[in-house]
């Protein structure tokens, strides 16, 4: 059975019809990444995973689980955890701050993400909006760890970040994804995702476009030119 399993689901902003039958499955230990241009959909598959959007028909299971229709704090406590495009952190509040309010009983503690992010240990009493860019997205993937998830949705986490910067969130992702944490990775960085992923989706226009191996994608250039060409 996979972790989380998503069949045909319809979302919609108001009457635009945003999502046409989204179906995407995550095992346990995946590193998946959902591909695709701007616009595409790819944070509304986000935001319906884990509730700030509710698809209008489709399923969502989660551990076999039914979620549609669940509150957002019910489908955090079941296991999701979504590090949005905007970082989400509280800028007035220190990052130790930041980082308690996040702690919820499991396997990561607040000494583990200091060790996973030394650079947030060193910035502990400093506020949430004395950081760079890239120290606020580490600051909320540290949160999210801290909630103890199964499963991590994390949207465009190398997004304006200095190429130096990528690098240690992917050393920072490959961490995570040996501990067996799952994580579903959208991210519009070919090569980070070629670095990272078991498997690639690509989204076109509210549909599945593309789905394979990292293996299979690697040697399918046509896919790129299809649905990727504008990002490089
Ligand atoms: N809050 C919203 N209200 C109305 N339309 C939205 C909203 N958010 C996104 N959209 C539209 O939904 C489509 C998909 O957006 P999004 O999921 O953000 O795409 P992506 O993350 O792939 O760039 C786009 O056409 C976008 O304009
Ligand atoms: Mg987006």
């Amino acid at each position: 059975m996979a972790l989380l399993e998503v069949a045909e689901i319809h979302s919609f902003y108001g009457k635009s019809h945003v999502l046409e039958g989204v179906s995407l499955e995550i095992g346990e230990g995946e590193l998946i990444t959902l591909l695709g241009r701007n616009g595409a959909g790819k944070t509304t598959t986000l935001r319906s995973i884990s509730g700030i959007v509710r698809p209008k028909s489709g399923a969502i299971r989660f551990e076999g689980k039914d979620m549609i229709g669940r509150e957002i704090y019910e489908i955090a406590r079941a296991g999701i955890a979504l590090v949005p495009e905007h970082r989400g952190i509280f800028g007035l509040l220190s990052v130790e701050e930041n980082l308690r309010i996040a702690v919820r009983d499991g396997w990561w503690k607040l000494s583990d993400v200091y060790d996973l992010f030394p650079r947030l240990y060193e910035r502990r009493r400093n506020g949430g909006n004395a950081l760079s860019g890239g120290e606020q997205q580490m600051l909320a993937i540290a949160r999210a760890l801290l909630n103890n998830p199964k499963l991590l949705l994390l949207d465009e986490p190398t997004e304006g970040l200095a190429p130096v910067i990528v690098d240690e969130i992917v050393k920072v992702l490959i961490d995570i994804k040996r501990t067996g944490m799952s994580v579903l990775l959208v991210e519009q960085n070919l090569a980070v995702c070629e670095k990272l992923a078991d498997r690639h989706y690509v989204l076109e226009q509210g549909r599945i476009a593309y789905a394979g191996s990292a293996a299979e994608f690697a040697a399918d250039h046509s896919v790129r030119d299809r649905y990727l060409a504008l990002n490089g």
